[in-house]
């Protein structure tokens, strides 16, 4: 098991005559926790975007677990993307299901989890981000930053090995980033079976 997680070598990305990834050179080795934080548009979402297989780059090198990713590859995507989880800035709910269903579904559906195992991991999760009264509740019944939370507990069903937060935070109020920040660490070192790498993303804290 490679110690480096993340991988990132001379990675350009352009968006048309828009260049916004400039050769970055990023290592993450696995438990590491880093925070990028840098002003409005200056790609840090485009970043997390190519180390999950969202985007693709122009030039550079890539690998994940020692993987490099495989665009063209549907099968080889699907299988990255099950240990990489990803939280959204803007936190992509699903918004026709329950709370509790939002964290559910990818652990039944990826990972066939029995409904049952599903529940007892999701309401524990949901406890964690101090929303446990909100298993039922539909997303558009949550405020900002309850909407935030249940994302964080979504990502975190899946016990991914590397975890990239966009901004996860940023409808939160002080106390709970605090707190945020605690239940994602503690969450990857104790959900696995092995130490978990934390790729987060701030711009403005
Ligand atoms: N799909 C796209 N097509 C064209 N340009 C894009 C696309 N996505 C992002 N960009 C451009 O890439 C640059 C970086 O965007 P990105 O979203 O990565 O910034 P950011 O650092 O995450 O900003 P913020 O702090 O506002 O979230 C911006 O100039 C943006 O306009
Ligand atoms: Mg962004």
């Amino acid at each position: 098991m490679p110690d480096t997680i993340v991988d990132i070598r001379g990675l350009r990305k352009r968006f048309g005559d828009n260049e916004v990834l400039k050769g970055i050179d990023l290592g993450v080795t696995r438990g590491e926790v880093i925070a990028i934080i840098g002003k409005s548009g200056s790609g840090k979402s485009t970043l997390l975007r190519c180390i999950n297989g969202l985007e693709t780059f122009q030039d550079g090198a890539l690998t994940v677990d020692g993987e490099a990713l495989k665009h063209h590859d549907a099968k080889a995507m699907r299988a990255l993307r099950q240990h990489v989880g990803m939280i959204f800035q803007s936190f992509n709910l699903f918004p026709h299901l329950t709370v509790g269903r939002n964290v559910m579904l990818a652990p039944a559906l990826v990972k066939q989890r029995a409904a049952k195992d599903g529940e007892a991991q999701a309401r524990k999760l949901l406890e964690r981000v101090g929303l446990a009264e909100k298993f039922n509740a539909m997303p558009d019944q949550l405020s900002g930053g309850q909407q935030q939370r249940v994302a964080i507990a979504r990502a975190l069903a899946m016990e991914p090995a590397v975890l990239l937060c966009d901004e996860i935070t940023s409808a939160l109020g002080r106390r709970r980033h605090d707190l945020a920040d605690g239940h994602a660490r503690d969450g990857l070192r104790t959900q696995g079976q092995r130490p978990r790498g934390l790729h987060a993303c701030r711009a403005h804290p």
